[in-house]
C-alpha cells in the first residue's frame, strides 16, 4: 500500500501579516518590511507553517492598498524591493513558506493603465468598463450595480453630456478591470511569474469570485446594500461568481504549475453555497478557498456541526482541503463577535461591522470562546488561516474616534458604517508605554491608535504568563502536528446538542457552547484545553483535546 504525504499547504497554518499593524521598523508609525523581518522568528517560535502578507505593492491608499498602482514593486513607505527580497529568503530560511496577496478584480486609479485611459490614449479604456451613462446626456450610472463600501458602483469622468462612466465595484480610486480583455489576463499571469521568479510560494486571491461580469452589465434584480452581497452570499448577482471566471484560474494554474517547488493559490471567494466554492477547486483551478461560513457561525454547536460537515462535504467533492478561517482583516474580531448574544443564524453584515445597538460587549465571555474557537480550527482537517492578533485575543476596537477612521466604507456610506478599522490596529508587541513596541520609538504615533489596556494583552505580557492566548496557541500548533495533522476524517460524537466534539485518528476535540459542564470520558487524557482546570468536567465556552491510551473503537 502506498502512503501519500499530503503536500504542505493542505494541512498548513498560514499566519495573515496585515503589514500596516504588524510591525513598524522606521518609526513612521506603519507596519513596514523592516518590521516584519525582525519578528520573523516571532512567527517561527508561534508554529505557523507559512505568511500571508497584505497587500505590499506602490499604492496611494484609497483601501488600505487594496488599489494597487503597480503590481512589481514595493510600497515606498513599507520599503524597497530588496528588502521584500530578503524577507522571502529569510522566511524561508526559518521554514516559512510566503504567499501575497494578488488584487486582480482593479487597480488603483493611479496605476499607468488607468492614467492612459483617462488620458484618452487609445486603446486604452478597452482594460477596464467605461460606460456612457443613462439619461437624456448620460447623466445617470449606466447601471444599479452599487459599490460593496456604499453609493454607486460608477464614477463619471467630467460632466459634459455624454461624459463616459468608469464601473468600481469598491472605492472610486479602484476601476474594475476588464477580464474579457486579453491584455488583462496576459498582464496578471506576467505579475505571478514575477513574483514567482522571486521565490514567493503561492497567491491569496482578492475578490476572486469578482473578475468577471455578466455580459452586457445588466442591472441586478433586487438593488441591496452590496455589504450584503459580498459577506452574504446572495445569488445571482451579475457582478459576481459568473462561469467564465474559471478559465482565468485555469491559466494561473498552468502559471503556478511551471514552477517548482510547488506554487499555490488560495481563494476569497464569497459565493452562496459549497457547491460553489468547490468549482474554484477543481484540480486544474485553485488549491484551496476561505471557508467563510466558519467565520459567520454564531457560538453554538448545532450551526458549527452544520457549517464544518457542509464544508468538508463541498471541498471533498473536488478532492481539495477545507481552509477554516475565523476572522480577517475585513470582519469583526473573534473575541468581538463571540462576546455578545449569539444569533440562530449564519449571520451578515450588521453582525459583522460591530452594529450591535445596545448590547455592551463581555469581552471576557468572548475570549473564552475565541480560545475554544481556535481549538475547533486547529483540530479540523485542512488549512487553518490565523489573523494576526487573534494569537494575543485581541478585541475589536469600536470605540475609535470618527476622525481617526480610515476605511472608504466609513465616508462612502454616508458615515454610517463605522467599516473596518477597529479590526486593523497596530499590534502591541511589549508591556511599556505607547505604541507598546509596534514602532522603535516610544511615543511614537501609530496610523491607527492602540488602547492603552492592550500592554497587558502584548506579546512581552502573554509570553511570560502560562495560560495567555499566545501561549494556548503555541502549544496547539505544535500539538496539532502529532496529534491532528494527517489524523482523517471528522467523527462526531454524540454527547449532546450543545457540544461540538468530534474524533480523528483516536483523538477528540470537545467543544461546550452551553450554558453547563460537560462530563469528559474517564479514560481520556487532556492533552490541551482552553481553561485552566479541566478535570473530568469541560466548563461552557471552552474546549479541549483528548488523547486516550487505549484505541476508542
Ligand atoms: C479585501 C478587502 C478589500 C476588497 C477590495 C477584499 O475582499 O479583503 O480588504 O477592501 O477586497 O479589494
Amino acid at each position: 500500500m502506498s502512503v501519500t504525504t499530503p503536500s504542505w499547504w493542505q494541512t498548513a497554518v498560514v499566519y495573515q501579516v496585515y503589514i500596516r499593524s504588524f510591525a513598524d521598523g522606521n518609526g513612521d508609525g506603519i507596519g513596514d518590511v523592516a518590521g516584519m523581518r525582525a519578528r520573523l522568528p516571532y512567527l517561527s517560535q508561534l508554529g505557523v507553517d507559512a505568511i500571508w502578507i497584505n497587500p505590499w505593492y506602490p499604492s496611494p491608499m484609497a483601501d488600505a492598498g487594496y488599489d494597487v498602482a503597480d503590481y512589481r514593486d514595493i510600497e515606498p513607505s513599507y520599503g524597497t524591493l530588496d528588502e521584500a527580497q530578503a524577507l522571502i529568503a529569510e522566511a524561508h530560511a526559518l521554514g516559512l513558506r510566503v504567499l501575497l496577496d494578488i488584487v486582480p478584480n482593479h487597480t488603483s486609479d493611479e496605476h499607468a493603465w488607468f492614467r492612459a485611459a483617462l488620458a484618452g490614449e487609445p486603446g486604452t479604456r478597452q482594460r477596464y468598463h467605461f460606460r456612457t451613462g443613462r439619461g437624456v446626456d448620460g447623466e445617470l450610472p449606466p447601471n444599479n450595480w452599487q459599490s460593496v463600501f456604499g453609493g454607486p458602483a460608477w464614477t463619471r469622468i467630467g460632466d459634459a453630456p455624454g461624459s463616459p462612466w468608469y464601473l468600481h465595484l469598491f472605492a472610486p480610486g479602484q476601476p474594475d478591470l476588464n477580464w474579457d480583455n486579453d491584455e488583462v489576463r496576459s498582464e496578471f499571469e506576467d505579475i505571478l511569474a514575477f513574483w514567482f521568479d522571486r521565490g514567493v510560494d503561492g497567491f491569496r486571491i482578492d475578490v476572486a469570485h469578482g473578475l468577471v461580469k455578466e455580459a452586457g452589465l445588466p442591472d441586478e434584480e433586487d438593488v441591496l446594500d452590496t455589504a450584503q452581497t459580498l459577506v452574504e452570499h446572495r445569488e445571482g448577482h451579475p457582478a459576481w461568481d459568473q462561469d467564465g471566471v474559471h478559465e482565468v484560474y485555469r491559466g494561473w494554474r498552468a502559471v503556478a504549475q511551471r514552477y517548482s517547488p510547488e506554487r499555490i493559490f488560495i481563494a476569497e471567494a464569497w459565493v452562496p453555497s459549497n457547491e460553489r466554492l468547490a468549482r474554484y477547486l477543481r484540480p486544474d483551478e485553485l488549491h484551496t478557498a476561505f471557508q467563510f461560513d466558519f467565520l459567520r457561525a454564531p457560538w453554538r454547536a448545532e450551526l458549527l456541526r452544520a457549517v464544518v460537515d457542509d464544508a468538508i462535504a463541498g471541498a471533498a467533492t473536488v478532492g481539495a482541503p477545507p481552509t477554516w478561517v475565523l476572522s480577517n482583516h475585513d470582519v469583526t474580531r473573534t473575541v468581538t463577535r463571540f462576546s455578545r448574544s449569539q444569533p440562530t443564524h449564519l449571520v451578515g453584515t450588521d453582525w459583522e461591522r460591530g452594529r450591535w445597538g445596545d448590547e455592551d460587549p463581555d469581552h471576557i465571555l468572548g475570549r473564552k470562546r475565541a480560545r475554544a474557537a481556535a481549538l475547533l480550527q486547529l483540530a479540523l482537517p485542512g488549512t487553518a488561516y490565523v489573523y494576526q492578533g487573534e494569537e494575543l485575543a485581541l478585541e475589536e476596537i469600536e470605540d475609535l474616534p470618527d476622525e481617526v477612521r480610515q476605511d472608504p466604507t466609513w465616508s462612502q456610506s454616508g458615515f454610517t458604517d463605522v467599516g473596518r478599522d477597529g479590526c486593523r490596529i497596530p499590534l502591541p508587541w511589549n508591556a511599556t508605554s505607547a505604541p507598546y513596541g509596534f514602532a522603535p520609538d516610544d511615543g511614537a504615533a501609530t496610523w491607527l491608535p492602540q488602547p492603552a489596556h492592550w500592554a497587558e494583552h502584548s506579546v512581552e505580557a502573554q509570553d511570560r504568563d502560562p495560560d495567555s492566548t499566545l501561549n494556548l496557541y503555541r502549544s496547539a500548533l505544535r500539538l496539532r502536528h502529532s496529534l491532528w495533522r494527517d489524523a482523517g476524517d471528522v467523527k462526531w460524537l454524540d454527547v449532546g446538542p450543545e457540544v461540538a466534539a468530534f474524533e480523528r485518528g483516536g483523538v477528540q476535540c470537545w467543544v461546550n457552547t452551553g450554558e453547563t459542564d460537560v462530563r469528559l470520558p474517564e479514560v481520556a487524557t487532556v492533552a490541551l484545553s482552553s481553561v485552566r482546570a479541566v478535570d473530568r468536567l469541560l466548563p461552557p465556552d471552552a474546549a479541549a483535546w483528548l488523547t486516550f491510551a487505549e484505541p476508542t473503537e
